[in-house]
């Protein structure tokens, strides 16, 4: 792997864990009645894929968007949730701050439709500030969160990909209990051991709830430099790729640390579409070709 000269970075790779401190369980357990209206509110989504990682900052969010435009670029029906309430950050990588859903008759909501067709609803639409998501007690989120899955009018929907909280504590347990028939998780970790370590326990997590491994996302591996776009093998690489096969579960694919990714999220333009020649971009179309085959 060749490197260039002008690059020398200090630049970790990590972002800042979330603490998911203080929470209670959330009611994982659902009466028949919620059960119902559950399914049948998702009975017109095809596939629904759940995104999430045992650690916080490891680009969930951002892979969440970008294999939901992939599948959109495939010409796939596509719906987008995002039931993250540390921090919704679906909004602000789709440019949608401030957005308020439509609702319509039977207090049913519309989804936020972005150019392209993609459908987009987030806990972020629902709250009058980022920083209100934090007071919130665990039934309060759990009853939003319950709300969200039940009262958004999707329509028919070949996908609909749900970023979920990071971790594997109470809180995306309660998410992915109230989730009926989802067809399987995309586990996303960071090459590093201190990431794959908590990542493999979000594999013992959906094992544990019979929730299928679709397969591990190695994300920010190696590094794309800024300069002349190679890619350049700063930090391990492969971390994800050996935690899969020690897990017994696919891998589906690594993505470079890239600054252009970076840049498009502060931007709100969702990057395999706005750079599609990127080896970047081919590298997050490649990790949807698995989920396109999904019968
Ligand atoms: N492949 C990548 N290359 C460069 N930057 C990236 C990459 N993936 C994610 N990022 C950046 O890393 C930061 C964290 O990403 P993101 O918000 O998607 O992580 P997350 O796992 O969803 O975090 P959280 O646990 O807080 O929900 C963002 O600034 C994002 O732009
Ligand atoms: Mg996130
Ligand atoms: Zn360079």
């Amino acid at each position: 792997m060749g490197s260039c000269s002008s690059c020398s970075s200090g630049n970790s790779p990590q972002g800042e864990g979330c603490a998911m401190a203080g929470n209670q369980p959330g009611n994982a357990a659902q009466c028949p009645a919620q059960e119902d209206k559950l399914k049948k509110a998702l009975q017109r989504i095809k596939h629904k894929i759940l995104v999430l990682s045992g650690k916080g900052g490891v680009g969930k969010s951002t892979v969440a968007v970008n294999l939901a435009v992939a599948l959109a670029l495939e010409g796939k029906h596509v719906g987008l949730l995002d039931v993250d309430f540390h921090g919704p950050s679906i909004p602000k990588l789709l440019h949608l701050e401030g957005r308020r859903p439509e609702v319509i008759e039977n207090g049913l909501a519309l989804p936020i439709e972005i150019e392209g067709g993609m459908k987009v609803m987030s806990l972020g639409f629902l709250l009058q500030r980022q920083d209100e998501a934090v007071i919130w007690r665990g039934p309060v989120k759990m009853g939003a969160i319950k709300q969200l899955l039940t009262d958004v009018q999707w329509g028919d929907l070949d996908y609909l990909v749900i970023d979920f909280p990071p971790g594997t504590g109470d809180e995306p347990l309660s998410v992915a209990q109230m989730i009926p028939d989802a067809d399987g998780a995309v586990v996303v970790t960071t090459p590093q051991d201190v990431s794959t370590v908590d990542v493999s326990k979000s594999i013992t997590f959906c094992r544990q709830l019979n929730i299928p491994i679709l397969g591990v996302v190695e994300n920010m591996s190696g590094l794309i430099c800024p300069h002349c776009s190679q890619l350049i093998n700063l930090f391990k690489q492969g971390g994800g790729e050996e935690m899969a096969q020690r897990m017994g579960v696919p891998f589906l694919g690594r993505i470079p640390l890239d600054p252009q990714i970076v840049e498009s999220s502060d931007q709100g333009r969702p990057f395999v579409f706005h750079h599609q020649n990127s080896e970047s971009a081919a590298a997050m179309r490649k990790i949807v070709q698995p989920l396109l085959e999904l019968s």
